[in-house]
């Protein structure tokens, strides 16, 4: 149900607080991201609208990154990525716009939903299974060990290099990497799993929660970042996680051994990606 309206005009009139929080702890600023008024935002923001916490710990701009949106409280960065450039054997940096270009893909640090009505699907599920202790403790101690690093950009670690034709692209670490360091968070476009249609998708990887399956599965296929670039292993030195942040659920990738700088890393895509294709190069 749409809440803007109402409550904007409540605010024009002085009877909404800018920074009052709806029963779901959403302010103004929430409820102008996800009725996507990119001319509101800006309005509260001028108006000192504050970006508190909703209910489910999101921050407007967190929802922001969430709704692939655009508007006054997203910063533009210019960021590079690393890339060996065979030809010369030397690993450059180059300009996320570029790498989109020649890749034909979006990239995205971010999971992007198509809707904030399933990110909240997702929120509470997710704070379901935190009541659950085991879970909770789980979740603890994967925030405790990662929680910093996932704030921060990993560019520094990692450069995506092509290999040959049969396996396409892979992703190398430009430095020694010690066990147990958090190397990015597996993103892309959140939807309903068809597995029908993502047969034939390689960059679709089950949206889990607390191990389990749920009835989404992350699309990297069009927009993503460079850990749609990994590759698979048996042995692999990544190990995926799912982890509980900012009210939803995230799959992220750590080192699960020491990785000497030039390595290919890799994580195993599970016995169920290799079903329906041929069966994958030992790396
Ligand atoms: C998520 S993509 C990985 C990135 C891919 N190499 C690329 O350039 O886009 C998954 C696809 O990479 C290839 N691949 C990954 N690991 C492989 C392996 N160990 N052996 C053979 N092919 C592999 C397969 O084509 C697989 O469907």
């Amino acid at each position: 149900m749409k809440q803007l309206a109402p409550l904007f005009d409540a605010f024009k009139k002085g009877e909404w607080g800018i920074n009052q929080k709806t029963e779901k702890g959403s302010t103004l600023l929430h409820l102008a991201v996800i009725e996507n008024r990119p001319d509101l935002v800006e309005f509260l923001l001028k108006k000192g609208a504050k970006p508190l916490t909703d209910k489910w710990g999101m921050t407007p701009l967190y929802l922001t990154k969430l709704l692939n949106q655009k508007n006054a409280l997203v910063k533009e960065e210019k960021r590079s990525i690393l890339i060996y450039r065979n030809q010369d054997e030397k690993i450059l940096p180059m300009p996320i716009k570029e790498f989109e270009e020649r890749l034909e893909i979006s990239y995205s640090d971010s999971l992007i939903f198509d809707s904030a009505e399933v990110i909240y699907q997702v929120a509470k599920k997710c704070a379901r299974k935190m009541k659950k202790t085991n879970f909770r403790q789980m979740n603890h101690w994967t925030l405790c060990l990662h929680k910093k690093s996932m704030a921060l950009h990993r560019e520094n670690l990692y450069y995506v290099r092509w290999i040959n034709r049969y396996l396409g692209y892979g992703v190398y670490a430009a430095k020694d990497i010690p066990a147990n360091t958090y190397i990015g968070e597996y993103t892309g476009v959140v939807e309903r799993k068809n597995n029908r249609k993502n047969r034939f998708n390689d960059y679709v990887f089950s949206y889990d929660l607390c191990g389990k399956a749920t009835r989404w599965s992350i699309d990297a296929k069009s927009v993503g970042n460079f850990t749609r670039f990994l590759n698979h292993s048996d042995a692999p030195n990544l190990t995926s996680r799912w982890v509980i942040n900012n009210g939803i659920t995230h799959i992220i990738l750590f080192s699960n051994k020491f990785i000497p700088k030039g390595t290919q890393m890799t994580y195993c895509y599970g016995p169920l990606y290799w079903r329906t294709r041929s069966a994958p190069s030992p790396l």
